[in-house]
This record gives C-alpha cells, sequence and structure tokens, in this order.
C-alpha cells in the first residue's frame, strides 16, 4: 500500500472485502455497472491486477482489471471510477501506476477499450503513457456499435500503450 501524502490517499490492491463499495462506485460514476458478484471476484481473483484508493477510510476510487492468459505480458484495464468529490487529484493515474509498478508486476504492455466520446478516459491513459515514457496507440474499434445489440452502446476503441520504458522504474516502490 502506497500513502499520496498531499490528499492522504492510501492506494492498494482490493480485495473480495471491496467488492461492496466498488459496486456501488462503480453505479456511482456512471459507469456499466456489473453484478455485485463480478467485484467480489475482482477482489478475490484478481487481486493483483485490481487497485483500491482510501480517503480517510473511505473508498474514493477503484481500478478493475486483469492480465487476459494470452497475453501474460499486458496489463488490461476493465474499469476505473473515482468519486466525484476526489477527482482531479491524480488518484486514477496513481491507482494505475501501482498495479504497473508494484514489486510483483511485470508488465510491459497496458490496454483499455474507451469510448471515442469519453475525454477524461483517454486523458487519463494518455497520462499514464506519459508518467511511464512510453508511446500509446488509439486504435480502430474493437467492438462496434452492432457489437452491443440490443443494448444502445457506444464503440468502442483500443488504447495500447507500451512497451514500458526505464522511466517506469522511477514509479517502483
Ligand atoms: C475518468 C476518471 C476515472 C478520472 O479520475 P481522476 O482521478 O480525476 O483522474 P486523474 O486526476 O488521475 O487525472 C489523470 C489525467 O487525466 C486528466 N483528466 C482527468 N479527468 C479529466 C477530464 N474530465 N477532462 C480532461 N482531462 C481529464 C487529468 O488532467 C490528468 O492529466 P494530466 O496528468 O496531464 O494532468 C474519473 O473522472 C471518473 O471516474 N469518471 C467517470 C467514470 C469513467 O469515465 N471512467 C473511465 C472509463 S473506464
Amino acid at each position: 500500500m502506497r500513502q499520496n501524502e498531499k490528499k492522504e490517499a492510501f492506494i492498494g490492491h482490493a480485495t473480495a472485502q471491496d467488492g461492496a463499495a466498488m459496486h456501488q462506485m462503480a453505479g456511482l460514476c456512471g459507469l456499466d455497472q456489473n453484478s455485485l458478484y463480478y467485484y467480489l471476484l475482482f477482489g478475490k481473483y484478481f487481486a493483483k491486477t485490481s487497485a483500491v484508493a482510501r480517503i480517510n477510510g473511505q473508498m474514493a476510487g477503484f481500478v478493475t482489471g486483469f492480465a487476459a492468459p494470452e497475453k501474460p505480458d499486458t496489463l488490461f484495464i476493465w474499469q476505473v471510477g473515482v468519486g466525484s468529490d476526489f477527482r482531479g487529484q491524480g488518484l486514477a493515474r496513481q491507482m494505475i501506476l501501482y498495479l504497473i509498478t508494484s514489486p510483483t508486476a511485470s508488465f510491459k504492455y497496458l490496454e483499455a477499450t474507451v469510448n471515442p466520446s469519453n475525454k477524461a478516459s483517454q486523458a487519463l491513459f494518455g497520462s499514464v503513457a506519459e508518467h511511464l515514457g512510453a508511446g500509446f496507440k488509439f486504435e480502430e474499434q474493437i467492438f462496434s456499435e452492432n457489437d452491443f445489440l440490443p443494448a444502445v452502446h457506444e464503440a468502442e476503441r483500443l488504447f495500447h500503450i507500451g512497451p514500458f520504458g526505464s522511466k517506469a522504474q522511477e514509479h517502483k516502490a
């Protein structure tokens, strides 16, 4: 766990005990709110690729992610949410950097799918790439609007960062 001294934020890996709060925060953040079971599973079985930030003991943000079996060197970020009271403090970026630079992590790439209209999300991943000193590509759509039918959902494009350079080592604890 790392402390952001300026804002007294504590960032650490998610646990199953964080599941209910992650589920609630996903809804408050306007993210696709998956079942509570999804968040319990990420805390239990994907803890090394999922993170939470706490301020004064309260959940301020979370990240869920995984490493696909065929791409073990790539951290795939599924959801990132930061409570509206806690935005603009670098928490989302710090949680993602925490996952990449924790001592047991050995990722070389980061991927996430991003809605073209979500400028905050694009700015976030661009900022992560900058802090890692890594290049990035905002690739063509990975899922089209038709893929989501009958639901109405914007197309998703793949944001690909890496390989991470030596600058990533500076963030290692
Ligand atoms: C997107 C979100 C996670 C950002 O959280 P945050 O903690 O405020 O982000 P950070 O403070 O770490 O900002 C990281 C970078 O993104 C930029 N950024 C963050 N929000 C932004 C916004 N609304 N517009 C433009 N840029 C933004 C910051 O300026 C920063 O860039 P910098 O390092 O160049 O200054 C948060 O706004 C949120 O939860 N939104 C709703 C859910 C969502 O859209 N999640 C992302 C898709 S999974």
